[in-house]
Formats: structure tokens, C-alpha cells, sequence
């Protein structure tokens, strides 16, 4: 399904607007990067320009206006 995601940053890990809630399915999800890590995110917390799917999951994702 295609998910409109804030991305101030262009997917550069910097800016954190792509922050998305992990509902289920973390484990279908590549480690965490430095630039999440740096940015202190913790589960269950991801920056979605970062993480790169694997299998299913499920996200709750801020609305955009
Ligand atoms: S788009 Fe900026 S951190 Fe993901």
C-alpha cells in the first residue's frame, strides 16, 4: 500500500518528520541506522526514510494536511 509520509529532508535521516510508530512486524525491518540511533529513537519508533522493509508490517503514520 502506498503511504504518504512527511520527508522535509528528502530522506536524509536528518530532519525526523519521517518518524513513523511500528504497530507490528519490527522484526521485518533493517537495523536501525546511525542517524536514528544518533536521534536517540526508540522503539517503537522508526525514521521511515531509513528503514528498509523486509517483509509486513504494520505503521501508524502522522497525517499530512
Ligand atoms: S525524511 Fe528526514 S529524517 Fe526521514
Amino acid at each position: 500500500m502506498n503511504v504518504r509520509v512527511s520527508s522535509v529532508c528528502g530522506g536524509d535521516g536528518a530532519c525526523g518528520t519521517c518518524r513513523i510508530e511500528v504497530v507490528e512486524g519490527w522484526e521485518n525491518l533493517t537495523p536501525p541506522t546511525p542517524d536514528e540511533t544518533y536521534k536517540e529513537l526508540e522503539p517503537p519508533y522508526r525514521l521511515s526514510c531509513q528503514a528498509k522493509l523486509r517483509g509486513d508490517v504494520i505503521v501508524k503514520v502522522a497525517k499530512i494536511e
